[in-house]
C-alpha cells in the first residue's frame, strides 16, 4: 500500500481499467506511486455479476468506477449502471472501503439532458445509486472527450458517411480527465457523505466539427453528416458547464496535432 503523505495509506481499485479512461487513471495513479488493483472482465472480475469483487477489494481504501457499456438503450444502460453500482457498494461495504469515486458525464444527471439520451439516463441512475449507498462517494463529472469525436466516426455509418450529432459541449482530452480523476481519488477523505468535482475543456465546440477535423487528420475519405440537434439539451447548451468547474488547458487543435 502507498502512503500518500496525508497519513493515510492508499490501495486503489480501478473498475474499467482497460478502458479509454480507466487505463489512463491507472497510469496516473501508478506515476504517483499508488498500489493499483485493475478490475475488468479480462482480469476475471465481472462487476455486473459481482464475480471476483470481494477478492479485488481486499485491502482497498478507494474504488474508482470507470465502467462503461456501449448502448443507446435506456433500459440496458439503467440496468447496467444500477446493477454494477449496487454490486460495488455491497462489496465495498464488506471490504471496509472508505470512498468511491464515480466518474460521470457533466450534466447527465439533469432530466432535461438525459431525456434525450438513454445512455445518459443510465449514468444518472448510477450516480443516484451511489449517492444513496452506505459508502461516501465523490462524483467526478467530465465534459465529453476529444476522443469521443473519433468514437462517433465509427458508430453510425451510412456508406462513406458518418452521422454525428451537432452536440455543443466544452470537451477536453481524456488524459486530462484521467489526471483529474486520479487527483480526486487521492484527496484525503472528506467528512461529507458525498461531494462533487467537475472538469471541462477550454472552449465550446461542436462535436460534428471535431469529428470532421479528426477524419481529415486521419486522411480517409469518410464524410461527416452533421445532424443538427438545436431543440434538444445536447445542442442548446444543456451540456455546458455551470458553477464551479475546473478548466483543462489543452485546446482541440493542439490535442489533434499530438495524435497519430
Ligand atoms: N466518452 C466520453 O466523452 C466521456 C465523457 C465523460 C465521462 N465518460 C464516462 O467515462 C467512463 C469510462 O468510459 P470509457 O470510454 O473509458 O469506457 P471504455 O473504454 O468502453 O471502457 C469500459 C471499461 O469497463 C469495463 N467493463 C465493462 N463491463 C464490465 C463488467 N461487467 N465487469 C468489469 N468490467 C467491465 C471494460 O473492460 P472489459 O470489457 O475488459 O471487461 C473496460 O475496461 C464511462 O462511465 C463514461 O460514461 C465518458
Amino acid at each position: 500500500m502507498t502512503n500518500t503523505g496525508e497519513g493515510e495509506s492508499r490501495k486503489v481499485a480501478v473498475l474499467g481499467a482497460t478502458g479509454q479512461l480507466g487505463a489512463r487513471v491507472v497510469t496516473h495513479l501508478r506515476k504517483r506511486g499508488v498500489d493499483v488493483v485493475e478490475v475488468s472482465r479480462g482480469q476475471g472480475i465481472d462487476v455486473y455479476s459481482g464475480h471476483g469483487l470481494d477478492a479485488a477489494f481486499d485491502g482497498v481504501s478507494t474504488v474508482v468506477d470507470c465502467l462503461h457499456l456501449a448502448t443507446l438503450s435506456r433500459r440496458r444502460a439503467v440496468d447496467f449502471f444500477t446493477t454494477t453500482a449496487r454490486n460495488v457498494l455491497a462489496a465495498a461495504q464488506r471490504a471496509g472501503v472508505s470512498r468511491i469515486v464515480c466518474v460521470t458525464i457533466l450534466n447527465a444527471r439533469e432530466p432535461e439532458v438525459h431525456r434525450w439520451m438513454g445512455y445518459y439516463e443510465g449514468k444518472a441512475a448510477q450516480e443516484r445509486t451511489y449517492r444513496a449507498g452506505p459508502v461516501p462517494v465523490t462524483v467526478v463529472a467530465s465534459a465529453q472527450w476529444y476522443e469521443l469525436a473519433e468514437t462517433l466516426l465509427s458508430q453510425l455509418r451510412i456508406g462513406p458517411l458518418s452521422v454525428v450529432p451537432g452536440m455543443r459541449s466544452q470537451p477536453l482530452a481524456a488524459d486530462e480527465a484521467a489526471a483529474f480523476v486520479a487527483d480526486r481519488a487521492l484527496e484525503p477523505g472528506s467528512t461529507a457523505a458525498s461531494d462533487d468535482a467537475a472538469i471541462a475543456g477550454p472552449e465550446v465546440r461542436d462535436m460534428a466539427e471535431l469529428a470532421r477535423a479528426v477524419a481529415q487528420r486521419r486522411g480517409g475519405r469518410r464524410k461527416i453528416l452533421r445532424v443538427p440537434v438545436p431543440f434538444t439539451a445536447l445542442g442548446n447548451g444543456g451540456l455546458l458547464p455551470r458553477g464551479n468547474v475546473t478548466s483543462a488547458p489543452t485546446r482541440f487543435e493542439d490535442w489533434l496535432r499530438g495524435t497519430s
